[in-house]
């Protein structure tokens, strides 16, 4: 009965099991995964776009090369996702439906325009270097598909991190001119990718419960001060400043302290009103519309395979 279900999903959370598809969970538990995997999907999809807007007009055929396998990654990442959060009883055109009603989100750092190809350096470096930090400890999660998901994900974001690092390394080694230009990508991308981790903990109204139900790992704020120690020292190899003055290593915890982050921008962000919102949705349901027919063709022939095959 529930209370003896009860028992044996709390003892296997407590002894840092995997919960799989076919076990009993509270309905609050497979709520909050199919919440966070979806916005997880969701966020891999659309922050395709940012960067798919200068794969015409990247500099040469070798970063041009790169950066679309990236995004085909990011694809695959996102279908990755919404199979991990089918298994829990909910159809992507569920999920996809919910997105594009803005019933669901998409991590906030997408909602910032990409303005010179050095972004496509700060977005490898910094968005792709901070969702490494946030999705480690996701390979640990106590839901199975969404831990066993996360372990391949991180293995090609590590790809995505490095190419970005060496775009930004070679600017900032080149011309001014380059120099310069990677420069003013980092300042604008800074921020907001420090944003990425979330509210405070002290705002956090999901942290307590996923944390207690092994779904996050570290908080918020935990997070974001292991991307900002990481980080820190690789702009002083990329020859880089980062945008805060208050930047400063306190030799007694090791740890960077830094500066406040304007989370009125960050609510406004996560509430429709950042500088791309609007664009990314109406790319993205354009993008499900112009898709249809593929979806429909693809039906139509898995129908006929499944008549013909009870012959
Ligand atoms: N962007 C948009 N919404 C955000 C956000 C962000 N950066 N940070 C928090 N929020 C939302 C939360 O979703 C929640 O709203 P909801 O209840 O409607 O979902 C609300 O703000 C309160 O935040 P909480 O801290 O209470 O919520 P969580 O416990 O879910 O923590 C999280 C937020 C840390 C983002 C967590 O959901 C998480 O770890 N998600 C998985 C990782 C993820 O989604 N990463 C996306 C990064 S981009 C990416 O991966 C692509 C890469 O390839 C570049």
């Amino acid at each position: 009965d529930d209370v003896q279900q009860q028992e044996r999903f709390d003892a296997l959370v407590a002894d840092d099991q995997r919960i799989e598809p076919r076990d009993w969970m509270p309905e609050g538990y497979r709520k909050t995964l199919i919440r966070q995997i979806a916005q997880h999907a969701h966020s891999e999809i659309i922050g395709m776009q940012p960067e798919g807007n200068w794969i015409s007009q990247a500099p040469s055929l070798r970063r041009k090369a790169i950066l679309m396998a990236k995004v085909q990654d990011e694809a695959g990442h996102g279908l990755y996702l919404y199979s991990a959060a089918e298994t829990l009883g909910i159809d992507r055109s569920e999920l996809l439906d919910m997105l594009h009603t803005g019933r669901q989100k998409y991590s906030s750092i997408f909602n910032y325009p990409t303005l010179s190809w050095a972004d496509m350096g700060s977005i490898g470096w910094l968005v792709d270097g901070a969702a490494i930090v946030n999705q480690v400890p996701i390979c640990r999660c106590s839901y199975g598909p969404y831990a066993r998901a996360m372990v391949r994900i991180c293995k090609e974001e590590s790809f995505h991190q490095r190419q970005g690092f060496e775009i930004l390394h070679h600017l900032s080694h080149g011309t001014p001119e380059q120099h310069a230009m990677a420069q003013e990508s980092v300042n604008r991308w800074w921020w907001p990718s420090l944003m990425m981790f979330g509210p405070p903990d002290d705002a956090s109204p999901n942290s307590a419960q996923s944390m207690a139900w092994g779904i996050k790992r570290h908080s918020n704020d935990e997070l974001r001060q292991r991307f900002v120690d990481m980080t820190v020292p690789q702009a002083q190899v990329l020859g880089l400043t980062l945008p805060d003055p208050e930047l400063e290593l306190d030799e007694e915890t090791g740890h960077y302290r830094f500066g406040e982050i304007d989370w009125t921008e960050f609510m406004e962000v996560i509430k429709g009103n950042g500088p791309c919102n609007a664009e990314r949705i109406e790319r993205r349901v354009g993008a499900h519309d112009d898709g249809a027919w593929v979806r429909e063709a693809a039906m139509a022939y898995a129908d006929k395979q499944a008549t013909r095959s009870q012959g």
